[in-house]
């Protein structure tokens, strides 16, 4: 039987990486599936890739109002929906004594903020019994130097997640949250990275699983959680890390 057969589902940042990936696995798996990104032309590529039964809306997940055209959207189309799958983020890196006012705000605006409000506005249309996904990262965990604006926005919303796992008990919503370790995506070329400079090799002699991740390894967990197999999982924090967060002090 299909997995999330009868479920609806929005994903934010569904245009690429971990959100594609996931759309394309809830799609497998029976769901009905909107994404939302910023990039009209990224978006409807996506769309025709995912197949046409696959849904989109235009928003900016740093834009409040945005936030408030997608929840109206989803309210006139769908009237509820099952499954909330926070996804999209961008990354940003450089010492702390460089960070600024702008820079800061521009991430904090989508991966925190915007998250945050996403949740707010999308709630009343989650149906009692539904669930509540945030993508986080290990870094929220792991104090990465060089991370400190998107590390503290990630521990942001583990905590947002735990906090609405409570608040949100007497729905029965259940919320969790899912901490991957790097995957290959393209959010570090996106960040201003150069291709060239990122050595996955490196990346990879760090984890226990000598290699990173494939976004379709995360989208398995994320359909798990947003599945009524995991019933009695709510307020937890899963990392999928490929062993980053045991790496050895000693040994
Ligand atoms: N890749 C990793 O190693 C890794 C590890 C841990 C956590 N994560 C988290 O995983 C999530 C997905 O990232 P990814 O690695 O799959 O990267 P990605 O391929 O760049 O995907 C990010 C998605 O979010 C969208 N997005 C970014 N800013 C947006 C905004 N303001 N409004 C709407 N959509 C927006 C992107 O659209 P555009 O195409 O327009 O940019 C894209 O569809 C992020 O929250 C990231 O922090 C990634």
């Amino acid at each position: 039987m299909e997995q999330l057969q009868h479920k609806t589902a929005v994903i934010t940042g569904g245009n690429s990486g971990i959100g594609y990936a996931t759309a394309a696995d809830f799609l497998a798996k029976g769901a009905k599936v909107l994404i939302t990104g910023r990039n009209p032309e990224a978006v409807q590529q996506a769309v025709d890739t995912l197949g046409n039964d696959t849904d989109s809306f235009i928003a900016d997940q740093g834009k409040i109002a945005d936030t408030q055209k997608l929840a109206e959207y989803v309210r006139d189309r769908y009237g509820k929906i099952d499954i909330l799958f926070v996804n999209a983020g961008i990354a940003n890196f450089g010492p702390f004594s460089q960070v600024t006012e702008e820079s800061f705000d521009r991430l904090m605006d989508i991966n925190l903020k915007g998250a945050f409000f996403t949740v707010q506005y999308l709630l009343p249309l989650i149906k009692d019994g539904g669930t509540i996904i945030l993508l986080s990262s290990i870094n929220a965990l792991a104090g990465m130097p060089g991370a400190s604006i998107y590390n503290a926005s990630k521990a942001g919303l583990n905590s947002l997640g735990r906090t609405l796992s409570r608040e949100l008990a007497s729905r029965k919503i259940r919320v969790n949250t899912v901490n991957p370790g790097p995957v290959e995506t393209p959010i570090l070329q996106k960040a201003g990275i150069p291709e060239e400079a990122i050595n996955k090799d490196e990346m990879a002699k760090k984890l226990p699983a000598g290699r990173i991740g494939q976004p379709e390894e995360i989208a398995k967990l994320v359909s798990f959680l947003a599945s009524d197999e995991a019933s009695f999982i709510t307020g937890a924090e899963y990392n999928i890390d490929g062993g980053f967060s045991v790496h050895p002090l000693i040994g």
